[in-house]
C-alpha cells in the first residue's frame, strides 16, 4: 500500500479548497463592484445571458428588455456586464449630460484587429479627443484652397448617373455601384484622387471593406468578439480578413511615406497630407499622437464607418422612392423649382429644400441603420438613475449598448408635422420675396 496515499489525497483536497476559496473571493469581489448595476434578466454561470440573446438581431432582444426593465438594463455576455441604455431621454442624459463619463469606446477584438487601439473609432480619453478634433477640423477645412468634399461627391455622383443611364431603363442592382462610388469619395478625401473600378488596389480595398462587414455582422464575428482566442483556432473567413486588413494598412502607410518628401506644406491636398504635415510639426514631441499607427487607423475608420453606412442609406432611399412615387415626384418638383435642371444641387440649397430635407431625415429614421450604435465604455464609476455603472474591472469591461427607441415620433404624425413645417417655410419664403421686392 502506498503510505503517501492519505497525504496525496489530503493535498488534492487542500488544493481544491484553496481554489474554491480563490474563486469565491473573486466572485465576491466582482459582485461587490457590480452590486448596484441596473436590473436585468438573471445570468447563467459562465455564459451569462448568451443563450437568451438573439445573436442576429441583438437590438430586438434589447428592445424587449427595455420594455420589461426600463431605460437602463444589464445583461451579461459571458463575464462581461453590458448596460443597455435606450430611449431619447436616457440617451440624452448619459451621452450629453454625462458625456465625459460615458465617452469611452468599448474595445472589441475585431476592432482591435483592424486598428490595434489607434485612430478614432476604437480609442478613448486623450488619444480619442486629439484624433477626433484633428479629423473633424481637417475635414471641415477641405475647400479652403483645395477641392471641397462637395466637389468630390459631385464627381462621383456624375459617374454614378452615367452608369445608371447605361441600363437604358432595364432592371439592375445599384448595390455595387453605390458601394464603389461611396468608397471612391472616401479615397478622394484620403488619397487625393479617385480610382478606376478596374484598379487592383481599389479592388483589394473594396474586398477588405466588404469582408470586414460580412464578418462583423455574422454570428462568427459576434462569437469572435466574445471568445477571440478560441475562434482563432478554427478555420473561417476571419483569417482571410486579417490578412487583407494587414495589406490595406501597409498600402496606406506606403502612401503616407511617399508623401513625406513630396508634400507642399503650404497646402496639403488630402487627409494623408494634412496628417503627415502634423507628424512633421510634432516630430520632436515624444508624447505626440501624430504617428503612422493613428494615421493608418483613422483612414481605416473612415472606410469601415463611412462606406457601408452611406451606401446602404442611399440604396434604401432609392427603394423608398420606388415604393412611394408620390413622394419621389414631390421631391423632384421641389428640386426643379428651386435648383432647376441646369446645375447640380449644392449643400447651400438645403435650406431652400425643406421637403427634400425632411424626406432624407425620414428615410434615416425609418431605416434605423445602426440601432445599437457602436458600443461605448465607462471612463469612471458613474451614478445614473440610482444605479452605479462601473468603470473597467479586472474581470471584464462594462460596455454600453445604445438603442434609440423610435417613440419620439410616429411616422404618420411625423409626416403631418413636416407637411405643416413645409407650408410654414413656403409662406416665409413668399413673405421674404414680397418684402425684398
Ligand atoms: C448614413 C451614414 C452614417 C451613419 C448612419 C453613421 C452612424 C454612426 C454611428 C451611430 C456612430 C457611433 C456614434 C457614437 O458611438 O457615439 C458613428 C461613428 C463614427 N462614424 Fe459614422 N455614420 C455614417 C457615415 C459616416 C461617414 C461617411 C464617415 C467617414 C467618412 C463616418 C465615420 C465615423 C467615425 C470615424 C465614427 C467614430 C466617431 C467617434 O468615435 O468619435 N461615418 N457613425
Amino acid at each position: 500500500m502506498d503510505i503517501l496515499l492519505p497525504l496525496k489525497t489530503n493535498l488534492v483536497s487542500v488544493v481544491m479548497v484553496v481554489l474554491a476559496l480563490i474563486l469565491l473571493w473573486k466572485i465576491r469581489g466582482k459582485q461587490s463592484s457590480f452590486e448596484r448595476l441596473p436590473p436585468g434578466p438573471a445570468p447563467n454561470p459562465l455564459l451569462g445571458n448568451l443563450f437568451q440573446f438573439n445573436i442576429k438581431e441583438a437590438y430586438k432582444y434589447y428592445l424587449e428588455l427595455s420594455n420589461r426593465y426600463g431605460s437602463v438594463v444589464t445583461i451579461w455576455l459571458a463575464n462581461t456586464p453590458v448596460v443597455i441604455i435606450s430611449g431619447y431621454q436616457a440617451l440624452k442624459d448619459t451621452m450629453i449630460g454625462l458625456g465625459e463619463e460615458f465617452s469611452g469606446r468599448a474595445i472589441y477584438p475585431l476592432l482591435m484587429k483592424s486598428t490595434y487601439g489607434y485612430g478614432v473609432l476604437s480609442t478613448s480619453g486623450h488619444r480619442w479627443k486629439e484624433m477626433r478634433r484633428f479629423t473633424l477640423m481637417t475635414l471641415k477645412n477641405f475647400g479652403m484652397g483645395r477641392r471641397s468634399i462637395e466637389e468630390r461627391v459631385r464627381e462621383e455622383a456624375e459617374n454614378l448617373v452615367e452608369m445608371f443611364k447605361k441600363s437604358e431603363g432595364s432592371a439592375f442592382s445599384p448595390a455595387d455601384m453605390l458601394f464603389n462610388a461611396v468608397n471612391n469619395v472616401i479615397c478622394s478625401i484620403v488619397f487625393g484622387h479617385r480610382f478606376e473600378l478596374e484598379d487592383p488596389q481599389f479592388k483589394s480595398l473594396l474586398r477588405t471593406v466588404n469582408t470586414y462587414f460580412t464578418v462583423l455582422s455574422s454570428p462568427l464575428g459576434q462569437i469572435y468578439n466574445v471568445f477571440p482566442r478560441l475562434v482563432s483556432l478554427f478555420p473561417g473567413k476571419h483569417h482571410q480578413l486579417f490578412k487583407d486588413l494587414e495589406e490595406a494598412r501597409e498600402y496606406c502607410k506606403c502612401e503616407a511615406q511617399a508623401r513625406m518628401n513630396t508634400l507642399d506644406p503650404s497646402c496639403p491636398q488630402d487627409f494623408i497630407e494634412a496628417f503627415v504635415l502634423k507628424m512633421k510639426e510634432e516630430k520632436d514631441n515624444p508624447d505626440t499622437e501624430y504617428n503612422f499607427g493613428n494615421l493608418v487607423s483613422i483612414v481605416w475608420n473612415m472606410f469601415s464607418a463611412g462606406t457601408e453606412t452611406t451606401s446602404s442609406t442611399i440604396r434604401y432611399a432609392l427603394l423608398l422612392m420606388m415604393k412611394h412615387p408620390d413622394v419621389q415626384e414631390r421631391v423632384q418638383r421641389e428640386i426643379d423649382e428651386v435648383v432647376g435642371q441646369d446645375r447640380w444641387l449644392s449643400v447651400e440649397d438645403r435650406l431652400n429644400l425643406p421637403y427634400t430635407d425632411a424626406v432624407i431625415h425620414e428615410i434615416q429614421r425609418y431605416m434605423d441603420l445602426a440601432p445599437i450604435a457602436i458600443p461605448h465604455k465607462m471612463m469612471c464609476d458613474t451614478e445614473y438613475n440610482g444605479y452605479i455603472i462601473p468603470k473597467t474591472q479586472n474581470c471584464g469591461r462594462t460596455q454600453l449598448a445604445l438603442i434609440q427607441r423610435t417613440s419620439w415620433m410616429q411616422a404618420a404624425g411625423f409626416r403631418k408635422m413636416m407637411h405643416l413645417l413645409c407650408l410654414a417655410w413656403a409662406s416665409v419664403r413668399v413673405l421674404v420675396k414680397l418684402w425684398l421686392a
